[in-house]
Protein backbone atom coordinates (compact mmCIF):
# COMPACT_ATOMS: atom_id res chain seq x y z
CA UNK A 1 0.00 0.00 0.00
CA UNK A 2 1.18 3.54 -0.58
CA UNK A 3 2.56 5.71 1.94
CA UNK A 4 2.27 9.08 2.82
CA UNK A 5 5.41 10.46 4.82
CA UNK A 6 5.46 14.22 6.54
CA UNK A 7 8.21 15.44 8.59
CA UNK A 8 9.08 19.50 9.66
CA UNK A 9 12.41 20.28 8.99
CA UNK A 10 15.15 20.23 11.25
CA UNK A 11 15.46 22.84 13.66
CA UNK A 12 16.13 26.38 12.63
CA UNK A 13 17.64 28.81 14.29
CA UNK A 14 14.81 30.98 14.21
CA UNK A 15 13.03 27.82 15.99
CA UNK A 16 16.18 27.88 18.78
CA UNK A 17 15.63 31.90 19.33
CA UNK A 18 11.69 31.32 19.51
CA UNK A 19 11.01 33.73 16.38
CA UNK A 20 8.33 32.47 13.94
CA UNK A 21 8.21 32.80 9.97
CA UNK A 22 11.24 33.89 8.55
CA UNK A 23 13.70 32.13 6.26
CA UNK A 24 16.32 30.55 8.25
CA UNK A 25 18.97 28.22 8.51
CA UNK A 26 18.74 24.73 10.11
CA UNK A 27 20.76 24.96 13.85
CA UNK A 28 23.01 22.07 14.42
CA UNK A 29 20.59 19.54 15.26
CA UNK A 30 18.71 20.52 12.53
CA UNK A 31 21.31 19.85 10.20
CA UNK A 32 21.98 16.21 12.29
CA UNK A 33 18.45 15.34 12.03
CA UNK A 34 18.97 15.64 8.27
CA UNK A 35 21.72 13.16 8.31
CA UNK A 36 19.50 10.89 9.94
CA UNK A 37 16.49 11.06 7.61
CA UNK A 38 17.61 8.93 4.66
CA UNK A 39 18.59 5.96 7.31
CA UNK A 40 15.17 6.60 8.86
CA UNK A 41 13.15 6.39 5.28
CA UNK A 42 15.16 3.27 3.96
CA UNK A 43 14.64 1.69 6.77
CA UNK A 44 10.60 1.57 6.39
CA UNK A 45 10.18 2.05 2.40
CA UNK A 46 13.36 -0.44 1.17
CA UNK A 47 13.46 -0.09 -2.58
CA UNK A 48 10.33 1.46 -3.23
CA UNK A 49 10.67 4.40 -4.86
CA UNK A 50 9.59 7.77 -3.55
CA UNK A 51 9.37 11.64 -4.41
CA UNK A 52 10.10 14.35 -1.81
CA UNK A 53 8.20 17.48 -1.65
CA UNK A 54 9.13 20.57 0.02
CA UNK A 55 9.19 24.20 0.68
CA UNK A 56 10.43 27.29 -1.28
CA UNK A 57 12.12 27.51 2.10
CA UNK A 58 16.26 27.01 2.85
CA UNK A 59 15.10 24.90 6.35
CA UNK A 60 12.65 22.13 4.36
CA UNK A 61 15.17 22.01 1.26
CA UNK A 62 17.99 21.91 3.06
CA UNK A 63 16.28 19.50 5.32
CA UNK A 64 15.96 16.76 2.54
CA UNK A 65 19.37 17.37 0.96
CA UNK A 66 20.58 14.05 1.86
CA UNK A 67 17.86 11.81 0.33
CA UNK A 68 18.59 10.16 -2.58
CA UNK A 69 15.03 10.69 -4.13
CA UNK A 70 13.20 12.79 -6.93
CA UNK A 71 12.32 16.32 -5.16
CA UNK A 72 10.20 18.90 -6.24
CA UNK A 73 9.32 22.44 -4.33
CA UNK A 74 6.04 24.08 -4.10
CA UNK A 75 5.68 27.37 -3.24
CA UNK A 76 2.00 26.25 -1.73
CA UNK A 77 4.00 24.68 0.84
CA UNK A 78 5.63 27.34 2.18
CA UNK A 79 4.83 27.97 5.97
CA UNK A 80 1.83 30.39 7.32
CA UNK A 81 2.58 33.84 6.62
CA UNK A 82 3.04 35.91 9.94
CA UNK A 83 2.66 39.13 7.89
CA UNK A 84 3.54 42.66 10.32
CA UNK A 85 4.60 39.65 12.93
CA UNK A 86 7.43 37.65 10.89
CA UNK A 87 10.39 37.41 12.72
CA UNK A 88 8.91 38.03 16.34
CA UNK A 89 8.57 36.01 19.24
CA UNK A 90 5.36 35.02 20.53
CA UNK A 91 6.61 37.36 23.75
CA UNK A 92 7.32 40.13 21.01
CA UNK A 93 3.78 39.96 19.57
CA UNK A 94 1.83 39.87 22.69
CA UNK A 95 3.48 43.65 23.85
CA UNK A 96 3.29 45.10 20.62
CA UNK A 97 -0.56 43.74 19.23
CA UNK A 98 -2.40 42.32 22.39
CA UNK A 99 -5.50 42.61 20.78
CA UNK A 100 -4.22 40.64 17.99
CA UNK A 101 -2.81 38.36 20.07
CA UNK A 102 -6.20 37.68 22.34
CA UNK A 103 -8.01 37.40 18.65
CA UNK A 104 -5.73 34.50 17.74
CA UNK A 105 -6.19 32.43 20.78
CA UNK A 106 -10.07 33.17 20.60
CA UNK A 107 -10.11 31.97 17.14
CA UNK A 108 -6.82 30.65 15.78
CA UNK A 109 -8.65 28.77 12.49
CA UNK A 110 -9.91 32.22 11.48
CA UNK A 111 -7.56 34.37 12.75
CA UNK A 112 -5.43 36.20 9.85
CA UNK A 113 -2.49 38.49 10.39
CA UNK A 114 -1.72 41.59 9.27
CA UNK A 115 -0.54 41.14 6.04
CA UNK A 116 -0.49 37.94 6.32
CA UNK A 117 -2.72 34.54 6.42
CA UNK A 118 -5.00 32.58 8.66
CA UNK A 119 -5.34 28.63 8.31
CA UNK A 120 -8.51 29.19 6.54
CA UNK A 121 -6.29 31.16 4.05
CA UNK A 122 -3.61 27.74 4.32
CA UNK A 123 -6.24 25.42 4.23
CA UNK A 124 -7.42 27.12 0.58
CA UNK A 125 -3.88 27.34 -0.74
CA UNK A 126 -3.14 23.70 0.21
CA UNK A 127 -5.86 22.12 -2.52
CA UNK A 128 -4.01 21.76 -5.39
CA UNK A 129 -0.83 20.14 -3.05
CA UNK A 130 -3.67 17.86 -1.50
CA UNK A 131 -5.15 16.90 -5.02
CA UNK A 132 -1.81 16.17 -6.47
CA UNK A 133 -1.13 13.89 -2.81
CA UNK A 134 -4.35 12.01 -3.45
CA UNK A 135 -3.22 11.25 -7.12
CA UNK A 136 0.37 9.88 -6.17
CA UNK A 137 1.93 7.06 -4.94
CA UNK A 138 4.73 7.57 -1.73
CA UNK A 139 5.64 10.98 -0.64
CA UNK A 140 7.71 12.65 1.88
CA UNK A 141 6.79 16.27 2.71
CA UNK A 142 9.34 18.17 4.36
CA UNK A 143 7.12 21.03 5.58
CA UNK A 144 5.92 23.65 8.35
CA UNK A 145 4.41 23.37 11.34
CA UNK A 146 1.11 25.37 10.15
CA UNK A 147 1.06 23.35 6.92
CA UNK A 148 1.54 19.85 7.90
CA UNK A 149 -1.47 20.60 10.79
CA UNK A 150 -3.48 21.22 8.16
CA UNK A 151 -2.65 18.47 5.73
CA UNK A 152 -2.60 15.80 8.44
CA UNK A 153 -6.20 17.36 9.21
CA UNK A 154 -7.18 16.67 6.03
CA UNK A 155 -6.14 13.08 6.11
CA UNK A 156 -7.41 12.43 10.04
CA UNK A 157 -10.74 14.39 9.50
CA UNK A 158 -10.18 16.92 12.13
CA UNK A 159 -12.20 19.67 12.43
CA UNK A 160 -11.33 23.71 11.89
CA UNK A 161 -11.23 23.95 15.87
CA UNK A 162 -8.75 21.38 16.75
CA UNK A 163 -6.56 21.52 13.54
CA UNK A 164 -4.33 24.69 14.46
CA UNK A 165 -3.52 22.71 17.92
CA UNK A 166 -2.49 19.20 16.43
CA UNK A 167 0.85 17.97 17.67
CA UNK A 168 3.32 17.68 15.06
CA UNK A 169 6.73 17.36 16.86
CA UNK A 170 10.35 18.51 15.21
CA UNK A 171 12.50 15.47 14.70
CA UNK A 172 9.54 13.12 14.17
CA UNK A 173 8.16 11.51 10.73
CA UNK A 174 4.75 10.76 10.59
CA UNK A 175 3.78 7.88 8.03
CA UNK A 176 0.31 7.26 7.67
CA UNK A 177 -1.21 4.52 5.24
CA UNK A 178 -4.52 5.38 3.66
CA UNK A 179 -7.23 2.74 4.15
CA UNK A 180 -10.83 2.58 3.00
CA UNK A 181 -11.82 4.53 5.51
CA UNK A 182 -9.53 6.38 7.05
CA UNK A 183 -5.48 6.02 7.61
CA UNK A 184 -3.15 3.96 9.54
CA UNK A 185 -0.44 6.12 11.41
CA UNK A 186 2.72 5.84 12.60
CA UNK A 187 5.62 7.92 14.30
CA UNK A 188 9.02 7.55 13.88
CA UNK A 189 10.91 10.19 16.78
CA UNK A 190 14.71 10.79 15.77
CA UNK A 191 16.63 10.75 19.18
CA UNK A 192 19.19 13.80 18.42
O1 LIG B 1 7.46 28.40 15.23
C1 LIG B 1 7.51 27.68 14.04
C2 LIG B 1 6.31 27.98 13.17
O2 LIG B 1 6.40 27.17 12.03
C3 LIG B 1 6.17 29.45 12.76
O3 LIG B 1 6.91 29.81 11.63
C4 LIG B 1 4.68 29.55 12.54
O4 LIG B 1 4.19 30.88 12.55
C5 LIG B 1 4.16 28.73 13.68
O5 LIG B 1 5.09 27.68 13.86
C6 LIG B 1 2.79 28.16 13.46
O6 LIG B 1 2.32 27.62 14.68
P1 LIG B 1 1.19 28.41 15.50
O7 LIG B 1 0.05 28.55 14.53
O8 LIG B 1 0.88 27.49 16.64
O9 LIG B 1 1.72 29.74 15.93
Amino acid sequence: PRKIYFSRHGESMYNVHGKIGGDSELSPRGKLYGTKLPGLIRENLGDQSLTVWTSTMKRTIQTGELLPYPKLTWKALDELDAGVCDGMTYEEIEEKFPEDFANRDEDKFNYRYRGGESYRDVVLRLEPVIMALERHENILIIGHQAILRCIYAYFMNYNHEDLPYIKIPLHTVIELTPKAYGCEEKRFKVDI
